[in-house]
């Protein structure tokens, strides 16, 4: 989960994931990072973090971290936050595979849609639930899929 600070959005989609994953048994290694290193070793934003609590999802074990090349050798799925995000990792890409990796976030939730979750950095409480919400359902899109796949193998 990218996004560009690792402090706000890709904290929380990390963290629904992982309960997603903890509730269906899944077990996958889910981790975030920002395209910037603005806020490294930064716990995430407490609003995020306060949010995220309201809905039972515990970000206190986060700490930011920038993305690194090295990603793409240690997630099969890569999924950036913004557009902003999305050219950032692919302009780290090394190989076509690489690329293959990345995805929008929203285009599992909203296909074609190539939209954006917006930065609540700078907005009010709102803009975190709004971001919660978007992050749910495609987070439960994501797990459903994961489910799905392993069924079948
Ligand atoms: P995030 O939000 O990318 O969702 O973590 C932001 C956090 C910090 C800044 C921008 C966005 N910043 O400009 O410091």
């Amino acid at each position: 989960m990218v996004c560009l600070g690792n402090i706000c959005r890709s904290p929380l989609a990390q963290g629904i994931l992982e309960k997603k994953a903890a509730d269906y048994n899944l077990d996958v290694l889910v981790d975030s990072a920002g395209t910037s290193s603005y806020h490294s070793g930064e716990r995430p934003d407490q609003r995020s973090a306060e949010n995220a609590l309201t809905h039972g999802v515990d970000l206190s074990h986060q700490t930011s971290r920038q993305f690194v090349p090295a990603d793409f050798d240690a997630f099969d799925h890569i999924y950036a936050m913004d557009s902003s995000n999305y050219n950032d990792i692919i302009a780290q890409a090394r190989t076509a595979e690489d690329k293959e990796k990345v995805f929008m976030i929203l285009n599992v939730s909203n296909p074609g849609s190539n939209m954006s979750v917006p930065d609540p950095y700078f907005g009010g409480d709102l803009g975190f639930e709004n971001v919660y919400q978007l992050l749910d359902e495609a987070c439960e899109k994501i797990a459903q899929d994961i489910l799905h796949a392993r069924q079948q193998s």
